[in-house]
């Protein structure tokens, strides 16, 4: 089974989860658009869901394959939320925002009664952190945000580069209008207590670890899909 063969095989199980009716945050990111696929089709055939998508490359292809969308603030409150993963620990402690959608998705996430994590097994970790952590940072201050979080990796025992996320010639963009650093640490040993300090360095606008945030994974691998719950 190749990778895309896998984020099928997550996607196609966690469609199960969704009921008739249901609001629901949808995701970014490869596996996220398989998902995007296959409830285009059940939707096709009288399905009703109504989506809201984490960014705005998620709400093209849910625009184009026909799936039903409202805004955050026409439906503040969601059933459930379906969305890949960088990584996945045990504990379904994950890494988010390799695709930069990381503040949508998480604001999306926190207001669903609950978040079902999609992904293959090469996500699956026993430490976090060999992905680089994504960190969406304000524009205003860049310099000083990322001395602030250069420091707060020195004292956690963090060390590794910390680099702003470019795009083709320029400077990476998130649909926000932020800038995104990315903390090569390579192993994260209390991610609690990473994502605890960097929520308390004003430029930064969000991370990307999700803590307590995911209650269910479905992982595939070439076997067919598990669960993982926290
Ligand atoms: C988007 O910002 C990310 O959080 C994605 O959910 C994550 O990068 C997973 O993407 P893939 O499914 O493409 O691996």
């Amino acid at each position: 089974m190749d990778a895309r063969e896998m984020k099928i095989k997550a996607a196609a199980a966690a469609l199960d989860y969704v009921e008739d009716g249901m609001r629901l945050g949808i995701g970014t990111g490869s596996t996220a658009e398989e998902f995007v696929r296959l409830l285009a089709e059940k939707v096709a055939s009288g399905f009703r869901i109504e989506g809201v998508p984490t960014s705005e490359r998620t709400a093209r292809l849910c625009v184009e394959l026909g799936v039903p969308l409202k805004s955050l603030d026409e439906l503040p409150e969601l059933d459930l939320t379906i969305d890949g993963a960088d990584e996945v620990d045990g504990r379904l402690r994950l890494i988010k925002g390799g695709g930069g959608a990381l503040l949508r998705e998480k604001i999306v996430a926190c207001a669903s009664s609950r978040m079902i994590v999609i992904a293959d097994e090469t996500k699956v970790v026993d430490t976090l952190g060999a992905f680089k952590l994504p960190i969406e940072v304000n524009v205003f201050g860049l310099a000083a945000t990322r001395i602030a979080v250069e420091k707060l990796a020195s004292r956690l025992g963090l060390s590794g580069e910390i680099a702003v996320r470019a795009s083709g010639d320029g400077t990476f963009m998130t649909d926000g209008g932020h800038l995104i650093l990315d903390a090569s640490f390579g192993r994260i040993p209390d991610a609690d207590a990473l994502a605890h300090e960097l929520n308390a360095i004003p430029g930064v606008v969000e991370h990307g670890l999700f803590i307590g945030i995911a209650s269910l994974a479905i992982i595939a691998g070439a076997a067919g899909a598990r669960v993982m719950t926290a």
